[in-house]
């Protein structure tokens, strides 16, 4: 990857994730602007962006409950795709929960995103199990996890 930088959410940044989400994903995925501020903005979120001259190219949201970290949402602009971003962000991610005392990361991938289920799959996430009806009803969700060295 190169042209591009990593660098923690700032106030505002809400607005630009929001325009990219729905870029990438179809309505029935998609935040509304007070879900992507709300889960962008929550106490401890661990919220990262990547920029390109100033442009928004990728981000990703996770959380941590107790041990674990969830990975919200990861959005990369399809102009910037298959160039390493989700890869850095992911990283970059699990680095700062592990450091906030992650002992795991879970997420949840629509049965039919294959794009990402090979993503999660080539960073070492295991599919773990599925969520029936997960995102609306006969959309269901595999469930992936992974466990951090101690
Ligand atoms: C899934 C997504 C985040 C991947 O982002 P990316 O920056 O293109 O991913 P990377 O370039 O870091 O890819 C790393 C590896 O993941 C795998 N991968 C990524 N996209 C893939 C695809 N479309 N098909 C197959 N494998 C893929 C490859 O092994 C790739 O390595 P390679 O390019 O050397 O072969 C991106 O496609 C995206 O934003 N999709 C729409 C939103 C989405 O589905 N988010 C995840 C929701 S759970």
């Amino acid at each position: 990857m190169d042209r591009t930088t990593l660098r923690s959410y700032r106030p505002g940044d809400w607005q630009a994730m929001y325009a990219l989400d729905l870029i990438c994903f179809a309505p029935v995925f998609q935040f509304n602007r007070g879900a992507m501020r709300s889960f962008a903005e929550t106490p401890g979120a661990v919220t990262l962006l990547t920029e390109s001259e100033g442009k928004l190219a990728g981000f990703c949201i996770a959380q941590l409950e107790d041990r674990t970290g969830y990975v919200v949402t990861l959005d990369v602009a399809p102009e910037w795709r298959r160039r390493g971003l989700a890869r850095r962000l992911m990283a970059a991610v699990e680095s700062k929960l592990h450091a906030a005392g992650a002992m795991e990361t879970q997420l949840h991938v629509f049965t039919g995103n294959s794009a990402a289920i090979h993503f999660y799959e080539s960073i070492g996430y295991e599919r773990v199990g599925m969520a029936e009806n997960f995102y609306a009803q006969n959309m269901h969700a595999l469930i992936y996890r992974k466990k951090f060295d101690a």
